[in-house]
């Protein structure tokens, strides 16, 4: 059993047990291949462990101990009070074990420790607390149609659901899954990324402590071509929850179609960040520097697309580039003042160094960065932080996602001209823009093409907000009380109180 648990020691020194298996029915198995998956640092390229990846018998099994606890009355007919406290209880675990959870979330994706600690863990408790909350605020309605007739409604879940989580915030996206799933009743087999196999491990060794009935909660780790795919294809999952790109998002759609699974799909982006001429320049400035630095630039909803009115455009670009050399600090993501850690993986790295190169090549002005950052110990998945300005709308930096702390910036005449060209994008998730003018900003707001608009701030999301996309940014909404939507059904209940035939 050893071969399922590793004494690992982090860069920062702290000491834990790694959990190396697949997390069925409670349980930590290995896989049935044996086969494994490497979980590296991206801070120096060197190994961290292996631990076993999921192959399509795998998740035959998962989603057999997901079948089974669904129909559990354990868990099917749980007081929803006590679901409630469940959730809560699971919440206090991940409280108490932050520090093991924060420090393996920056070992392996390399996101700066005090963002894990206090971003990305914070966000995981305060969404499994804010879902537990919902578990016993669940109802149905009463529909008045005629004396004749008691029409209700129930809502119920939808049964087993298969979530399939990205790399760029393991457990915070673990968390918005989780939470208004299990808080309507489903149960869920999770896979995390490969590029991030760790952290979850650790969060499933909480669960039974937790006490949720075996197979309420399944993760597994593997490759989404093979574990990923083998859910979404699978005949007995009956929704399928999926936050990744938009071509894989495409994937999996088509793939649902073989059962008509429900889905919810959170994919690309490349949201605008209008600046019109009226901005309070130093707040534009700022938050235009969080809307795309932020995680290594690692965001669905990263405002990496800004057009600044052409009144402000030279002095937008000038501060703007003065704020990132000062702000944007690269460097080892467990020192305290580190802003900017590696990119995730190897494939990342060379993913946005090839956009570095097409916006050179397209003849886009570089403004700063444009290379890759070799001044922590030589190794590492680093960048330098990017700003291309004078960006043409067909070049590809201006119309793809890129996914690293690079942005490109271009100016406009009109507001017209504003709304038209953030609109021009197959991409709808979020937008911001900066204006004092209040009629402005919500008539700009309304135009938009987005799941999300920030008025003067960017990606400062909520739990307690609908989070989602438009266009081919997405289906459906996390988050929020939309959240419920996306983990019931609305039954339909109609008693016949005297229509005699
Ligand atoms: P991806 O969309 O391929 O991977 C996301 C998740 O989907 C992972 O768990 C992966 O194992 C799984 N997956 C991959 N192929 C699958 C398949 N055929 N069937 C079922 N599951 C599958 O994204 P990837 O390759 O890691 O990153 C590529 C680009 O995607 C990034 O550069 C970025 O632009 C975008 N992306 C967007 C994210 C977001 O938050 N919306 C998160 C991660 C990536
Ligand atoms: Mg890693």
């Amino acid at each position: 059993m050893s071969d399922l648990f590793i004494d690992l020691t982090a860069p920062n020194g702290h000491k834990y047990k790694q959990p190396r298996g697949l997390f069925i029915n409670n349980e930590f198995v290995k896989s049935q291949s044996g086969e494994t998956i490497t979980s590296i640092n991206p801070s120096n390229e060197s190994e961290i462990a292996s631990v076993y990846a999921a192959g399509p018998e795998d998740v035959d099994k998962a989603v057999a101990a997901a079948r089974k606890a669904v129909k559990d009355p354990s868990w099917r007919d749980m007081d929803t009070n006590a679901r409630s406290d469940l959730l809560f209880k699971f919440a206090q675990l991940i409280e108490q074990h932050r520090e093991t959870l924060a420090t393996i979330e920056t070992w392996d994706n390399g996101k700066p420790y005090q963002i894990s600690f206090n971003d990305d863990l914070g966000e995981v408790i305060t969404t499994i607390k804010y879902y537990a909350g919902y578990a016993n605020k669940i109802h149905g309605q009463v529909i008045d149609t005629s004396p004749a007739k008691l029409a209700y409604v129930v809502r119920e879940p939808l049964g087993v659901c298969a979530q399939i989580i990205p790399w760029n915030f393991p457990l915070a996206m673990a968390a918005w899954k989780l939470g208004p799933a299990l808080c309507t009743g489903n149960t869920v087999v999770m896979k995390a990324a490969e590029q991030t196999p760790l952290s979850i491990l650790y969060l499933a060794s909480l669960i039974k402590e937790a006490g949720f009935p075996p197979g309420v909660i399944n993760i597994l780790n593997g490759e989404g071509r093979k574990a990923g795919a083998a859910l979404a294809q699978h005949l007995d999952v009956d929704k399928i929850a999926f936050t990744g790109s938009t071509a894989t998002g495409k994937e999996i759609m088509k793939m649902a179609a073989v059962n008509m699974k429900n889905i919810t799909l959170e994919t690309g982006g490349k949201s605008p960040l209008l600046v019109f001429d009226d901005a309070d320049l130093d707040q534009a400035v700022k938050w235009s520097h969080v809307g795309i630095m932020y995680n290594q630039g690692q965001v669905c909803t990263a405002t990496s697309r800004i057009l600044v009115q052409e009144g402000i455009y030279d002095k937008f670009v000038e501060s703007f580039k003065e704020y990132v050399s000062q702000a944007s600090v690269v460097g080892d993501p467990f020192k305290d003042d580190t802003f900017q850690g590696p990119q995730v993986t190897k494939a990342q790295y060379e993913r946005v160094l090839s956009y570095i190169e097409a916006g050179k090549s397209d003849g886009a002005k570089l403004v700063t960065g444009g290379e890759a950052f070799k001044d922590v110990g030589g190794k590492g998945f680093f960048i330098a932080p990017t700003i291309f300005a004078d960006v043409k709308d067909d070049m590809r930096i201006y119309r793809e996602e890129v996914f690293g702390p690079f942005v490109v910036i271009s100016s406009f005449k009109t507001e017209e001209e504003a709304i038209e060209r953030a609109n021009d994008s197959t991409y709808g998730l979020g937008a911001a823009l900066f204006t004092q003018d209040i009629t402005k900003a919500h008539t700009v707001a309304r135009r938009i093409e987005a799941g999300m608009v920030w008025i003067n701030s960017s990606n400062d999301s909520d739990v307690r907000v609908p989070f989602g996309g438009v266009k081919q940014s997405g289906i459906g909404r996390e988050l929020g009380e939309a959240g419920l939507e996306a983990y019931t059904n609305k039954k339909a209940i109609h008693v016949n109180l005297g229509s005699r035939l």
